[in-house]
Parts: structure tokens; C-alpha cells; sequence
């Protein structure tokens, strides 16, 4: 028989018992998550793919490293629900590859940012911050207002595509077009203003 004092004075038993342990209790408490509803599917209509502008918008706050000051996760808690509004559901993120929660907040979260501000107020802040903010620490994105200029955003949509975001053929071919003429501001702003809007109405 093997007893606890077997298992405790052999390192190799422990080692490989618990993992055994740690394995089966993890499986236990991921895989369903890939087969609930609240967590594949959309929460409600207005959760929608990213369109060509915020897709492009998205990389840039992805490449300018955005996620290292904000997160976009409310938590259930009164504090950060009277400040941000409605909490975070899985829902919400169905589209999100990869999602952006983030795990630092030198500033806000992000999560319900759209339609907070006008989109003037944005492109002021994104510049330079401290003409909007004077106290404000974050950096200025000074160089966001030239040319956008994203040639795979089609191979990028496919991309997505494989992994379960519905994009179509037509919205695949158009996005070079959705792109022409703007700038990586208007991309970044188009995003921000997007987020979060699913579940505003409910705060
Ligand atoms: C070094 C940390 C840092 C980085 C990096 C950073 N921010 Fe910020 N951000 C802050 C701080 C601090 C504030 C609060 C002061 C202010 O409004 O400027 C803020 C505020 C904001 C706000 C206003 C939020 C609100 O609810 O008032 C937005 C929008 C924003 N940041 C977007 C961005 C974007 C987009 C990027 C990347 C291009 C970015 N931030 C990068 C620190 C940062």
C-alpha cells in the first residue's frame, strides 16, 4: 500500500503525483470554458468584429504598447463599476484576438472608454496629453498623425477569419479602401471609441 509517509519522502512520487493533480484540476476548470455559451458567444447584437479602421486601430494600440498603463477589465467591484461602468462580461471579448485585458493600470481602464470623450478630445490627448490633462503622466504619441498605411489589414481579416471571427469576402476585399486617406489617429480613436459600447446602456 502506499502511504502518505511514501509519498512525502520521495521526491520524484510527489512531483508526479501532484502534477497528476494540478493536470486533472485543470482540465477540470478550462476545458468547459471552450464550450460555454457565456464565453463563446457574443453577449448581445451589438458586439460586432472590428471593422477595417479599428482592426488597424487596435494593432497601433497594440504596437505602441497602450496595454502596459490600461487594462480593459472592469471588475465586479462597486469601486470600479461607480467609475467605469457596467463590469466586464467574457462575452464582450468573442472578437478579441488577443484580447487586450491587460494586468497594469498606471492609467484607467479602458474597457468602456468609447463615447466618453469626443473624438476631437482624443486626438488632442493622443498628441500630447497635457493639453487636456495637465497632471497627466502619460506619454505624448506625437508621430500618430501620418499616414495609415497597413497593407495586410485583408490577410489580417483572413487570419481572423480561421480563428471564428465571421468576417465576409466582401468586407475582407473592401478594407484596403475603408483605410484610404486617414490616418493612424483616426484609427486609434475609431477603436477607442468602440470599445465597451455593448453593455453601456446597462451601467
Ligand atoms: C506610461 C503609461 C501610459 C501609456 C503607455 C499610455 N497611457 Fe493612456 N493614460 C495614462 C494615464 C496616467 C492616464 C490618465 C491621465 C490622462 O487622462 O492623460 C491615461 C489616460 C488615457 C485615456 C483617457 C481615459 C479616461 O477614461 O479618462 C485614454 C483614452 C488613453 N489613456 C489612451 C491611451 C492609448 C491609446 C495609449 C497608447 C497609444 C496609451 N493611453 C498609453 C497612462 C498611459
Amino acid at each position: 500500500m502506499l502511504t502518505h509517509e511514501k509519498i512525502e519522502t520521495s521526491n520524484t512520487l510527489m512531483i508526479v503525483l501532484t502534477l497528476l493533480v494540478v493536470s486533472v484540476g485543470g482540465l477540470l476548470e478550462i476545458v468547459p470554458l471552450f464550450f460555454q455559451k457565456s464565453t463563446t458567444t457574443p453577449v448581445n447584437e451589438l458586439v460586432k468584429p472590428y471593422d477595417a479602421l479599428r482592426l488597424a486601430g487596435r494593432d497601433i494600440y497594440i504596437r505602441e504598447g497602450c496595454y502596459n498603463c490600461h487594462s480593459q477589465m472592469i471588475r465586479p467591484f462597486r469601486a470600479e463599476t461607480e467609475r467605469y461602468g457596467h463590469y466586464s462580461v467574457a462575452g464582450e471579448y468573442v472578437y478579441d484576438h488577443p484580447f487586450q485585458w491587460g494586468s497594469k493600470r498606471t492609467g484607467p481602464d479602458l474597457h468602456r472608454v468609447g463615447g466618453r470623450y469626443s473624438d476631437q478630445w482624443h486626438k488632442i490627448h493622443l498628441l500630447n496629453p497635457r493639453d487636456v490633462v495637465p497632471e497627466s503622466n502619460m506619454p505624448a504619441y506625437s508621430w500618430l498623425d501620418r499616414p495609415l498605411n497597413d497593407p495586410n489589414i485583408g490577410a489580417k481579416m483572413s487570419a481572423l477569419r480561421i480563428v471564428g471571427v465571421p468576417y465576409t469576402d466582401q468586407e475582407i476585399a473592401e478594407a484596403p479602401k475603408a483605410l484610404e486617406g486617414k490616418t493612424e489617429l483616426d484609427a486609434v480613436v475609431a477603436y477607442l471609441q468602440g470599445l465597451g459600447q455593448a453593455l453601456k446602456q446597462s451601467r
